[in-house]
């Protein structure tokens, strides 16, 4: 689909998040707009903020679950607009917990939504475009279903988001192959966003009292909610920054669309595995310290230690950002007014965690972490983002001056003593050395 002006987009799950943002692009490239939402403030909201921006709007009220409610959608955007060329199946919902622990209430919740909300839209949607396709052989039409990350990996303690989403990705694929098939002048396209900030970790908002939370959450479902607000609300990659990559990928027919394609290595492991007949391998290989704290976190909960479990959570989703600084001598001496490389480590909520500096001559300098995330693994990752950055630059070796206590620590990290004998005399500050 390369033209927008003019034509006509529907949206489910339009009230917020991705769905609002869908609807505002669309809205700045011309397009007359429907949106649906079970959520009616949130709905006439966004209703109010389109047309106030001179966006031809129309909201509705639909539950996706429901057929009947996915039709009425469709008859009020011919009735209102005469065609529709633009379909986003959008509206989803999480819940998380190990799979076995899931109520009935929750797979009929989130299948409901997720799934059965694109099967009544692709099924209903695709016929009246391929209506209007025999009537208008200048008509072009697009579908776009909102899968997720969660639809190409199987995170733990995340089944029936996992499965609901892997179906998603498997309907629009056939979807996509069965429109080749025939000829339509209509595509499909997937979305699989990762960690997006929006409404989606506090979906429980519109849980249906037909599907409602029959028992109180077991300690893995309390931990996949802390996690899951975490990652989502550090999010980098904004719901704007989706709904651009989103058109564009239209405008190009191209059918996955990715809103953090580094995290693409993770599929292409997993893949590997299958073709390998290998077993699934550790979901955190790369982020081993998430793995431990949803390990821990599961067992805090058990016994209500609260306080253990708030600091397990805390160093998830740490990042590690080096920057190139101009430190000035009479600041700090051992700068020697040159540029230094400084790592900070920030956590989820983006406090900062962990320090350190690199020196132009390969040294190591005021390494710092704070107390309470010491032993998760995250000075480490201070150290070889520094060591890594060291690489870059053409660094031979890396210089730290080390504290006697934290020994082990550098030698299980690859640093070889110099000058033992005063580690051995308890002497501080004793240099370790590792070479690249
Ligand atoms: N935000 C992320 O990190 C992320 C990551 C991967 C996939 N997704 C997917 O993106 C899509 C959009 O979610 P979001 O992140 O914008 O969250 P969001 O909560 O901000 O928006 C989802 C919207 O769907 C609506 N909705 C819920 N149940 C509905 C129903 N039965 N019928 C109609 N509407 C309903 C909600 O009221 C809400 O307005 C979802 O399919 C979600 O699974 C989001």
């Amino acid at each position: 689909m390369k033209s927008f002006d003019g034509k006509v987009a529907v949206i489910t799950g339009g009230a917020s998040g991705l769905g609002k943002e869908f609807a505002i692009k669309a809205g700045k490239l011309g397009m007359r707009v429907l949106i649906a939402d079970v959520q009616d403030d949130a709905l006439e909201a966004t209703r109010a903020e389109l047309a106030g921006a001179g966006v031809d709007v129309r909201a509705f009220k639909c539950d996706v679950r429901k057929s009947e409610q996915v039709q009425a959608l469709a008859d009020l955007a011919m009735r209102e607009f005469g065609a529709v060329h633009l379909m986003f199946n959008n509206a989803g919902v999480g819940s998380g917990g190990l799979i076995w622990e899931n109520s009935d209430a929750d797979w009929e919740w989130v299948l409901g939504v997720n799934l059965w909300g694109v099967i009544h839209g692709v099924r209903i949607f695709t016929r009246l475009m391929l209506e209007q396709a025999r009537k208008d052989a200048a008509f072009e039409g697009h579908i776009v279903n909102t899968a997720s990350m969660a639809g190409l990996l199987n995170a733990p303690a995340m089944g029936v988001y996992n499965v609901s989403k892997h179906a998603v990705v498997s309907l629009s694929e056939t979807l996509y192959q069965d429109l080749k098939l025939v000829g339509a002048p209509i595509g499909a396209s997937v979305l699989c966003p990762y960690f997006v900030p929006t409404g989606i970790s506090q979906s429980h908002r519109n849980r249906p009292e037909d599907v409602k939370m029959t028992g109180a959450a077991t300690p893995s479902q309390v931990a996949a909610q802390m996690l899951t607000v975490k990652a989502v609300e550090s999010g980098k990659v904004t719901a704007h920054d989706v709904a651009d990559i989103t058109f564009d990928a239209i405008a190009k027919g191209q059918f996955y669309i990715y809103s953090h394609p580094a995290a693409l290595g993770n599929v292409a492991e997993r893949m590997q595995e299958i073709v390998n007949a290998a077993n699934p391998g550790d979901p955190y290989r790369s982020t081993p310290h998430v793995g431990a704290a949803l390990r821990s976190m599961m067992v805090s909960l058990r016994f209500g230690d609260w306080e253990k479990m708030r600091a397990d959570a805390a160093p998830i989703r740490t990042e590690v950002f080096v920057e190139e600084q101009q430190v000035p001598a009479e600041l700090e001496m051992d700068a020697m007014d040159a540029q230094c490389l400084h790592a900070v480590a920030y956590d989820a909520l983006g406090n900062p965690i962990a320090t350190g500096r690199l020196l132009p001559d390969g040294h190591i300098g005021r390494m710092a972490v704070r107390k309470r995330v010491r032993g998760t693994g995250v000075g480490a990752k201070v150290l070889n983002g520094l060591m890594q950055q060291a690489k870059k630059r053409g660094d031979q070796r890396v210089v730290l001056s080390s504290q006697t206590h934290a020994k082990d620590f550098y030698l299980k990290h690859g640093f070889t003593v110099v000058g033992a004998e005063f580690m051995e005399a308890g002497i501080p500050h004793v240099e370790m050395e590792r070479l690249l």
